[in-house]
């Protein structure tokens, strides 16, 4: 599914006015967004909508069920203080997530950068379960999350990501991110190796410095 396809979602945080705080902030937010149902590539049924604060337990379960594999690039432990101090602070994120069988299969979130000479810039994570790898679901909640930011006005989303994460790397190549540079040896990894780590970043609003 193509960033035309969820456009229906209604994504519309910019006309929402989306700058408040805490549950406020997310009440807001959910009504700029319904939550929409889609088949993935192998014919499962998910719904996709923004993150809610009693979904906690169900984030919880979803970093503590993710395999070692899935988990090969990422930044473990994905602890409860991880977990709270990301919900602690609802108003500097877009938390996206998949829900398939009342469980949370996919987490997307976009942090903003709070201080004022950062103003519009953030960083994106996302997290799928190892059962829904490789059928889309990355690629979906990528253009629709980064279609909630332009909405919102954001300028500048970036991210570190390990260069031997190839998915990874190819599906933000995929939704428009450029590789701007090569950390060497900024990553060690389950396999007691160093490996390089790319900045890669994307203008939402279109590019305004030289
Ligand atoms: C990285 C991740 C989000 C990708 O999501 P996904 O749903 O698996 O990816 P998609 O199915 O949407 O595929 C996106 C693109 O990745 C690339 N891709 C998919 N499978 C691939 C493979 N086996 N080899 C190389 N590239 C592949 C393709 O370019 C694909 O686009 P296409 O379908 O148009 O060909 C997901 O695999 C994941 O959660 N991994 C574990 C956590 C992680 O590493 N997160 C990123 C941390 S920076």
């Amino acid at each position: 599914m193509r960033i035309e396809h969820i456009i229906n979602l209604k994504i519309d945080g910019g006309s929402c006015g989306i700058r408040t705080a805490s549950s406020k902030f997310i009440r807001r937010m959910m009504k700029c967004m319904e939550s929409r149902k889609f088949k993935l590539r192998n014919d499962r049924e998910v719904t996709l909508r923004l993150l809610k604060i009693d979904d906690r337990d169900r984030l919880l379960d979803l970093f503590s069920t993710m395999s070692e594999k899935a988990l090969e690039w990422g930044m473990p432990p994905y602890s409860e203080e991880t977990i709270d101090r990301w919900l602690s602070n609802f108003e500097r994120l877009i938390p996206l997530v998949t829900i398939y069988e009342n469980r949370i299969v996919g987490f997307a979130a976009i942090f903003k950068h709070m201080h004022s000479r950062e103003r519009g810039v953030a960083d994106l994570g996302i997290y799928l379960h190892q059962d829904f790898h490789k059928i889309g679901l990355g690629t979906i909640m990528s253009e629709t999350i980064l279609g909630i930011a332009k909405n919102q006005g954001l300028h500048r989303i970036g991210l570190h990501v390990v260069e031997d994460n190839v998915v990874a790397v190819n599906l933000y190549k995929k939704v428009g991110f450029v590789i701007e540079g090569t950390m060497r040896d900024a990553y060690f990894g389950q396999d007691e190796k160093y490996h390089n780590m790319l900045v890669m970043g994307l203008l939402l609003q279109g590019k305004t410095t030289r």
